[in-house]
């Protein structure tokens, strides 16, 4: 729902809805019900294991997708999704390179630390290989 408690107990009137990733806002009463439902059957499993309400869950998402897109693949965070979204575009175009805005954030496992360009997830370390911060400027240039 919309409204956000900090911990002290301030509230905050929410536009995001929860968080980009899971818009869904907080504790709303229809998405608590369907998760403690589900819960209370089977609280764990994997995208590794066939069962049957990701395949029903699937197939509701794919009925509200235009043709051609039909396939659906499963992920569990934003950073998978973005992952996967890195090795589906290097795997279709043969290119390794990425460029992404400086300040913007998408997720932090290896390869998308690479494309986020936030001081304070970033490490004197190797990784993201191929990703490159631009600035807005820099980015209309390409287009
Ligand atoms: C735009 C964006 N991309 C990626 C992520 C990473 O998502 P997750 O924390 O589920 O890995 C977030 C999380 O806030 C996000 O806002």
């Amino acid at each position: 729902m919309e409204w956000l408690f900090d911990a002290e107990g301030s509230r905050y009137l929410d536009f995001f809805s929860g968080i980009v990733t899971v818009s869904v806002g907080h504790c709303h009463p229809k998405v608590n019900a369907v998760a403690q439902k589900q819960l209370g059957r089977l609280w764990h499993t994997s995208t590794i294991f066939f069962h049957p309400p990701m395949h029903e869950y699937a197939e509701k998402l794919a009925a509200l997708l235009p043709e051609p897109l039909k396939v659906i693949f499963l992920v569990n965070s934003g950073s998978e999704a973005n992952e996967l979204a890195m090795l589906m575009a290097r795997a279709h175009s043969n290119n390794i390179d990425i460029i992404s805005f400086r300040g913007a954030y998408h997720g932090c496992s290896p390869y998308t630390l690479g494309l986020t360009n936030v001081g304070i997830y970033k490490m004197e370390l190797p990784g993201g290989t191929g990703c490159q911060p631009v600035s807005l400027e820099i980015f209309l240039l390409f287009l």
